[in-house]
């Protein structure tokens, strides 16, 4: 979490990191700060609560044309959200901005007894630790960073400015993204490449243990024993319009409505529907390796995990003699749970930086496994570290509710599941159904947008008052109720929980009373029938149910969202889009921010 931005060069340096900030807001916006540095190091630090334009406010008070400078955009980890905890962090003419956490900060506080501390944050720990080490000779700013870092536990991404040193920037990452954008005569840094866009193409990516001196014209990389790194040059393939709103009001609706296109981007060279196969080359195993899969092991956080327990019921469906197993990062990271040896992992993650789902990463390889990455964010630490992939490439996911990358995760495993099926030899006439649906998807899935985003903001208006709300589902709508609770929930506070129907009479039946509204979804399928049966029992109990169905729906309840599709198989995933429209409908009829809810952020790469 938190957004890192940082510039030396020959241009304004207030304005890149502002423009900078508000690209990286999505990450954390409860606070934010800036410091430049004028030729003579005279240093100018302005710090604000609250989300981007108050720094800017205050920043029009006290504008600057200084060269060099480093900024932060703040999701509280230690402390309150306050001025004084903001970033950046002064420590005598050092000053600091950290993502990540110092494990370690209480001891080395106690080591640190002289520094007047000034806030409860880690950061400013770290601060002062460097401050401690400055001292005169060659590159003295670089030189007191590396002699801190080896004392500090825990993850960070840092950039660091001295007073003494006005034309450099010090940054360093373990297990917090920095990445370092080469421009003519200026250097960008940014916690994340988005920021650069417009800027520059060129971009390097430090990895864990690096530490680099930035200059306007020099990237000098080592690693914290000292081992100098030769930087590696990539292209950012991300463009200005993919990180704009498009006329639309929020990202969220923006991204909801993209869907057509991002799916499509997803299938890009990869489905074969006259053939009837499925090709994708990232993962690069083997047909005799595929074939030798028999267990799949699907880990992510929030809605990627939601994405994976989903694909995990589709990819059984077609694939013999495996089992699949989706897990919470968070929690298996902590397991100690045995993976045999014929298994895959697949790593799912929007923003490829996720702390928990990069812990599993690194722990299931020690094990020996194989792991692959279902992953947006071209470049991202999980991209780089697992050993093939997949990327859904829908493109740049700002706003904190993940959408179009759930539709897109979910395909690109079942993509996946799919080409284990072939190399073991399911009948094609087996898997040309999946096959010829998804080819299809994206445009269903413009369709469904059209027919059902006004009949649902209708109905997000009549429920915008209700504070609960029960969301049900079995087999693959389950996942996708699940999903559906956690989109409203994130965003318009309702207190939304799911429950596979089947487990409505073990406890949650209790709650139906007037103040909850139920959402069921009702896929056509050898299950609808029993599904019914639990619908009538909610109705029966006075319950306000809202049903979104691809079914004529004859029955007494409250609300139809009816989604007219031939696509049978993955009706859940055109029934997903719905509970997407509801949340989006809910929250602006609530009058709550859409795209930056309160206490989250969009990339969480704290523990
Ligand atoms: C955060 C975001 C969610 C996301 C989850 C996992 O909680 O707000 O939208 O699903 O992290 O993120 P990842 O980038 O790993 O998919």
């Amino acid at each position: 979490m938190c957004g890192i931005v940082g510039y030396v060069g020959e241009k304004n340096a207030q304005d890149f990191l502002i423009s900078g900030l508000k690209r990286l807001e999505y990450r954390g916006y409860d606070s934010a700060g800036i410091v430049t540095l004028a030729e003579d190091g005279e240093a100018t630090l302005i710090r604000a609560k609250g989300k981007i334009s108050n720094l800017e406010e205050k920043m029009a008070k006290a504008k600057r044309s200084d060269k060099t400078g480093i900024g932060h955009t703040r999701w509280a980890t230690h402390g309150e959200p306050s001025e004084r905890n903001a970033h950046p962090h002064k420590a005598g003419k050092i000053y600091l901005v950290h993502n990540g956490i110092i494990e370690n900060y209480k001891e080395l506080k106690n080591e640190l007894k002289d520094f007047d501390f000034q806030s409860e944050t880690d950061t400013e720990v770290l601060a002062a630790l460097i401050a401690s080490f400055y001292k005169d000779g060659e590159h003295p700013l670089l030189n007191a960073v590396v002699q801190a870092l080896k004392l500090a536990k825990g993850t960070y991404g840092i950039a660091v400015v001295s007073e003494n040193n006005p034309d450099e920037i010090v940054v360093a990452r373990a297990g917090s993204p920095l990445v370092i954008g080469v421009g003519h005569d200026e250097t960008f840094v940014a916690s994340d490449a988005s920021a650069l866009v417009g800027h520059t193409k060129q971009a390097i990516y430090l990895n864990d243990g690096e530490v680099a001196r930035v200059t306007k014209n020099s990237v000098e990389i080592k690693t914290l024993n000292a081992e100098p790194v030769s930087a590696k040059v990539e292209e950012i393939e991300t463009n200005l319009a993919a990180i704009q709103k498009g006329g639309y009001e929020h990202f969220l609706l923006k991204e909801i409505m993209e869907q057509p296109e991002s799916l499509t981007e997803t299938l890009r060279g990869r489905i074969h529907k006259e053939e009837g196969t499925v090709r994708l080359g990232g993962p690069g195993l083997s047909e005799a390796e595929l074939r030798k899969i028999k267990h799949l092991v699907i880990v992510g956080c929030g809605t990627a995990y939601h994405a994976g327990l989903l694909a995990g019921y589709y990819i059984e469906q077609f694939t013999p003699e495996i089992t699949i197993e989706t897990v919470i990062a968070s929690e298996y990271r902590y397991r100690h749970a045995y993976i045999p040896k014929d298994a895959v992992a697949l790593i799912v993650s929007q923003s490829g930086e996720t702390a928990d789902t990069l812990a599993c990463l690194r722990e299931i390889k020690k094990q020996g496994i194989k792991t692959i990455g279902i992953v947006n964010a071209i470049g991202s630490t999980i991209a780089r570290e697992v050993d093939g992939g997949t990327y859904v490439h829908v493109g740049p996911e700002i706003s904190v509710a993940s959408t179009k990358a759930f539709t897109s995760q979910v395909i690109a495993m079942v993509m996946f599941g799919l080409t284990i099926a072939q190399a073991k030899g399911v009948r094609s006439s087996m898997l040309k159904p999946y096959i010829d649906e998804i080819a299809v998807l994206p445009e269903e899935i413009g369709k469904v947008l059209e027919e059902a985003t006004e009949p649902v903001k209708r109905i997000a208006d009549k429920y915008k008052t209700y504070e609960h709300a029960i969301y049900l589902g079995r087999d693959t709508a389950y996942p996708t109720a699940m999903e559906g609770a956690l989109k409203l929930k994130e965003i318009s506070y309702v207190d939304a929980n799911a429950y596979a129907f089947g487990e409505l009479k073990h406890g949650p039946l209790a709650l139906i009373d007037d103040r909850f509204f139920e959402v069921a979804f009702l896929p056509k399928g050898d299950l609808y029938e029993k599904a019914i049966s639990n619908v009538q029992e909610v109705l029966a109990r006075g319950g306000k149910m809202i049903v979104v169905t691809n079914r004529d729906c004859d029955l007494a309840v409250e609300d139809v969202v009816k989604i007219t599709t031939d696509i049978e198989i993955f009706a859940p995933i055109l029934m997903n889009l719905a509970s997407q429209l509801l949340a989006y409908y809910m929250t602006t009829a609530k009058g709550y921010n859409v795209d930056q809810p309160r206490n989250l952020a969009k990339s969480v790469t704290v523990e």
